[in-house]
């Protein structure tokens, strides 16, 4: 278990040394995330390998508070060293990043200490969306083709003409 101070020297470094901050050229994903209540903001940068599963790159920008920041280089860096995948960082409880953080030390910061997660989150999201799109997309003539094929689909299929 870390001590209190280590755990803000971990902060401090990372603020200072900031891990994967900078822009990715070209990403699936650009989502900027926000904290109302000061202003900050960061913008996650994201790409997701071919099927669709794995984090192949992601990075971070932003100005704002030691946490914030902190917070953003940290979650990167497990990302990055770990491999983490898309499910791994959807399923990550907020609660579990402020303890990889330092729960003692962020308790009171709790916006501060998930803005890169919950914007990192948003960018999935978005790819997700982004995709299904896409894939909605091959299936624009569906209606036309099936009709052709003379196949019916939704309320009207078992309806004799
Ligand atoms: Fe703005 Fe922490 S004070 S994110």
């Amino acid at each position: 278990m870390m001590d209190r101070q280590e755990q803000i020297e971990i902060l401090l470094d990372h603020y200072e040394n900031p891990r994967h901050r900078h822009a990715l050229d070209p990403h699936d994903v650009q989502m900027p995330g926000g904290n109302p209540g000061c202003g900050d903001v960061i913008t996650i940068y994201l790409n997701v390998s071919e099927e669709g599963t794995t984090i192949a790159d992601v990075s971070f920008e932003g100005e704002g508070c030691t946490i914030s920041q902190a917070g953003a280089s940290i979650l990167l860096e497990l990302i990055h060293d770990e491999g983490w995948t898309v499910e791994d960082v959807v399923n990550l409880d907020y609660n579990v990043m402020m303890d990889i953080l330092g729960t003692d030390i962020v308790k009171t910061r709790p916006k501060c200490a998930t803005l890169a997660l919950g914007t990192l989150k948003a960018a999935i999201k978005k790819y997700h969306r982004d995709r299904m799109k896409e894939e909605a997309g091959l299936l624009d003539d569906l209606e036309e083709v099936n009709e052709q094929y003379g196949i019916v689909t939704g309320d009207e299929a078992g309806k004799q003409s």
